[in-house]
């Protein structure tokens, strides 16, 4: 099938290179020049494991290929999938300009009857919109198609080829007969295909990613609360993760959830629900507490640290919002950096996929580490923020005799605090005794 994929984002790309490796043809268009530049000398300008030898392979095979040449990749495309960001509005919407305007372009350039499907996140209503810009200049039927993405970072490309469920919200048998032939290579495990009215596709995408945000939330007040009390969390995770009715997953307390699209999908799902006079009360708390919890770290630096923190040097593992990925959109590491250097605090931060996106955003307000050993020299004490593996089992000795003294803030409850104790470092997580 000829495909073309408007947005080469963490979505886009991910998206375009899988399709193209089930045997479409894909054009993957972008408005960055510099973007599809790289991508054009399989340059992947994101970290995403698994995605580079997918580009180049499908590249080199001529099934995937990049250009800033809208126009062309709409007019061979039997599918258009969009793919562009909706950042968060001023008052806390989704803006759909970039979306809005991507579809002017598909209804201009189509040639031919096409689907037209929205991959990116987009208020619920707003297919009707994505309707009337395509419409505007379309010559030929267009069918829509609402598709939301659940991938994560980090395991985008997994998550896209083995996907929980893929939901479409149609109104058309024609977009469901395309769609779930573009889907079906994706979906031999026997995983749904669940396909429901468009509405309740784009909300889907919304109360998933709310509840997701509600448990990671949840999780940290009571985590703060064990602090308090003198509980362990790790235990109450495990003592109510063992409810089939609740199970393991999303249990983990921390920094505070960040990326590209919790924070902006909570708020916009509450402001959808204040316009339209509905009330999304827990949601607005779950966005609340979890501004609130990115202040925490501060807070147990202060602890371990001492209130006056004018001159300290701070040692950051973990840049990026979560392990696996380079995204540092709304990372708890930026509130926790802001917050140190206002402080008057030094910082030296390391990260295995973040720093070149850290430089663009800090520039050198702070330094940067090549190992994570070195980001402890001269520093006060060590803050994890992200828990990427080759934090989880450091030479705790060398930690130790490479900081001035030994205090580790643990923001992702990496290490055992008995072990902690043992070695005698003085140990700070979330939720948990401290050492
Ligand atoms: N990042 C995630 O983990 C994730 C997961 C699921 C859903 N989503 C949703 O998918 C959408 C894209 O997210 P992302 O993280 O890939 O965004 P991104 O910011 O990484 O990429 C968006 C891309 O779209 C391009 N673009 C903007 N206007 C364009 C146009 N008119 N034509 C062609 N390209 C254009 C930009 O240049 C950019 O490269 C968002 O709605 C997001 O909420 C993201």
């Amino acid at each position: 099938m000829n495909i073309s994929v408007l947005g080469t984002g963490y979505v886009g790309l991910v998206v375009g290179a899988c399709l193209s490796e089930t045997g479409n043809n894909v054009i993957c268009a972008d408005i960055d020049r510099a973007k599809i530049d790289r991508l054009t000398n399989n340059d992947i300008p994101i970290y995403e494991p698994g995605l580079d030898p997918l580009v180049q392979r499908n590249q080199r095979e001529h099934r995937l290929s990049f250009t800033t040449d809208l126009a062309t990749a709409i007019s061979s495309a039997e599918v258009v999938f969009i793919a562009v960001g909706t950042p968060m509005g001023e008052d806390g919407s989704a803006d759909l300009e970039y979306v809005l305007r991507a579809a002017e372009h598909v209804g201009r350039h189509m040639a031919r009857e096409i689907v037209v499907v929205t991959k990116s996140t987009v208020p619920v209503g707003s297919s009707g919109k994505v309707r009337n810009a395509i419409a505007k200049h379309a010559k030929f039927p267009f069918y829509l198609c609402s598709n939301p993405e659940f991938l994560k970072e980090g395991t985008a490309v997994e998550d896209f080829m083995r996907p929980d469920r893929v939901v479409l919200g149609i109104d058309s048998e024609r977009a469901r007969t395309v769609m779930t032939e573009i889907y079906s290579p994706f979906l031999r495990t026997g995983k749904p295909i669940l396909v429901m009215d468009i509405p309740s596709a784009e909300m889907t995408k919304y109360a998933a990613n709310g509840m997701l945000a509600t448990r990671i939330s949840f999780m940290n007040e009571i985590a703060n609360l064990c602090d308090k009390l003198g509980a362990n969390v790790d235990s109450v995770r495990k003592g109510i993760g063992s409810d089939s009715r609740i199970g393991q997953s999303f249990l983990f307390p921390g920094p505070g959830y960040g990326g590209s699209c919790f924070p902006k999908d909570v708020k916009a799902l509450v402001r959808t629900g204040s316009e339209c006079g509905v009330p999304l009360d827990v949601l607005a708390g779950v966005e609340t507490a979890n501004d609130r919890q990115k202040k925490v770290l501060l807070g147990k630096v202060r602890s371990a640290l001492g209130n006056e923190l004018k001159g300290r040097r701070v040692a950051v593992w973990g840049l990026a919002f979560k392990a696996g990925t380079d995204d540092m959109r709304e990372a708890p590491a930026l509130a926790l950096i802001d917050a140190l250097l206002t402080e008057g605090v030094s910082v030296c931060a390391h990260d295995p996929a973040a720093i070149d996106h850290a430089r663009s955003l800090l520039g050198n307000r702070i330094d940067y580490a090549e190992t994570n050993y070195e980001a402890l020299v001269g520093a006060d004490a060590l803050v994890v923020v992200t828990d990427w593996n080759e934090y989880r089992h450091p030479d705790f000795e060398r930690v130790k005799r490479t900081l001035k003294q030994p205090v580790i803030v643990d923001g992702r409850n990496l290490y055992d605090v008995e072990k902690m104790r043992a070695l005698g470092v003085r140990y700070h997580s979330i939720g948990r005794p401290s050492a």
